[in-house]
């Protein structure tokens, strides 16, 4: 089992991978400054395994702190060594990632995902910690529209956010050609994420400005608001608006697991995978799958399009299939009852 740092590991995606390396052994360090996520995720996560019979209280440690910090971040692998506990490899999920926010405030984003990344790089060389694998995004895919995506489908990420996630992919790139060391690298493109864990302890911080299709989804189950603007009902697709591939986020983090097995036995490597479930939803099915598995109300209307979508954004997910032996395994209505689950208890001052 390995040594493994999380970087924003308190995250939504963070937190689900955390869960899923420490059930199988793994020991690992998470650093999160908190900006998006709680300190009392990792009493959720302990809970968690607690109730599936594992303990995790010697395997996991936690330390505040913003990876733009050089001297706190260096601190976190210069203890490590210290404590003989060599870092083996680094899950890479702290980041910013609206849309929205990007746009606005695009200094701030190219700072915290592009210098922070920068910064673990620089100190992962130096403690000769060469392995990672980065949350990078389908954001980076320039829509085809009807065809599903490969990893080698033109990339043209059109806002802030995804340029900052193709700039990290290209630095990753620049510095495992280069030949005097040797690293292995794995960039997850997730496509939509959603649910939450089975438990119904961990889930995604759903903010007061989340405009992603599931939270807005929770916000009208929960009345508080009163009806889901559907945004568009003329695309090209089976019944007029856009089609996702929505992925558990359980099997996103049954991928890290797998990648992170696959870089600890590789010297040198560069992969890019798509994980998605290779299935595509449209808002409508998404929103019946929801009424029906969870018996609530969800009244709905139409708006124009909405700026920068696409109709179609499906996964071909054959590499990842190949190269993990993973394959995704939950449904849309797993998807639906668990993020539910979850959603149902957010205080009404969140959702
Ligand atoms: P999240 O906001 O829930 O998790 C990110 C975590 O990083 C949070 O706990 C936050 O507090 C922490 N963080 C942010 N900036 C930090 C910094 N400077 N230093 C230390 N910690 C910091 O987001 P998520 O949905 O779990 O996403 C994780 C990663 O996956 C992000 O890089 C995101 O861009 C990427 N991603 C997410 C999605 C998605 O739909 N959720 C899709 C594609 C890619
Ligand atoms: C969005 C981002 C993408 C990012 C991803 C994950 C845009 C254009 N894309 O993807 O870059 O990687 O989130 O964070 O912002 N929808 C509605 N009504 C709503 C909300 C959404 O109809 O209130 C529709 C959207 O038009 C879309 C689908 O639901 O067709 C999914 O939307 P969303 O959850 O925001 O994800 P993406 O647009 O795929």
């Amino acid at each position: 089992m390995a040594y493994i740092l999380a970087t924003g590991g308190l995250g939504f995606i963070g937190s689900h991978t955390c869960l899923e390396l420490l059930a199988l052994g793994h020991e690992i360090i998470i650093v999160d400054s908190l900006i998006n996520s709680s300190k009392e995720t990792l009493n959720k996560i302990n809970e968690v395994l607690e109730f599936r019979g594992i303990s995790a209280i010697n395997r996991i440690l936690f330390k505040k702190g913003d990876i733009r910090d050089l001297v706190f971040l260096k601190s976190v692998f210069q203890e490590a060594l210290v404590n003989n506990k060599k870092i083996e490899a680094v899950v890479h999920f702290a980041g910013l990632k609206s849309v929205s926010d990007s746009i606005l405030a695009p200094i701030n984003y190219w700072d915290v995902n592009l210098s922070g990344t920068i910064n673990l790089l620089n100190l992962m060389d130096k403690y000769n910690c060469r392995k990672i694998i980065f949350s990078s995004s389908a954001t980076i895919y320039k829509p085809i529209n009807s065809k599903l995506i490969k990893e080698n489908s033109d990339l043209n990420p059109i806002n802030t956010y995804g340029n900052t996630k193709l700039a990290i992919e290209k630095l990753l790139y620049d510095i495992y050609k280069n030949g005097s060391t040797k690293w292995a690298i794995v960039n997850l493109r997730y496509f939509n994420p959603v649910g939450a864990d089975r438990s119904g302890l961990i889930g995604e911080n759903y903010n007061i400005n989340s405009n992603n299709l599931f939270p807005i989804l929770i916000k009208v189950a929960n009345r508080k608001l009163d009806s889901l603007p559907v945004f568009g009902n003329d695309w090209p697709t089976k019944d007029g608006t856009c089609v996702r591939d929505y992925i558990h986020i359980t099997d996103l983090a049954i991928a890290h697991a797998k990648a992170l097995n696959n870089v600890l036995q590789k010297n040198k490597e560069f992969l890019n995978l798509n994980i998605g479930t290779g299935r595509g939803f449209s808002v409508l099915e998404v929103i019946k799958k929801f009424k029906e598995v969870n018996d609530c109300d969800i009244p709905f209307h139409f708006l124009p399009r909405r700026n920068g979508d696409a109709p179609f954004v499906v996964a071909d997910n054959s590499l990842a299939n190949t190269f993990l032996k993973w394959e995704a395994k939950k449904s849309l209505k797993e998807m639906c009852l668990d993020a539910w689950r979850w959603g149902r208890h957010k205080t009404k001052s969140s959702i």
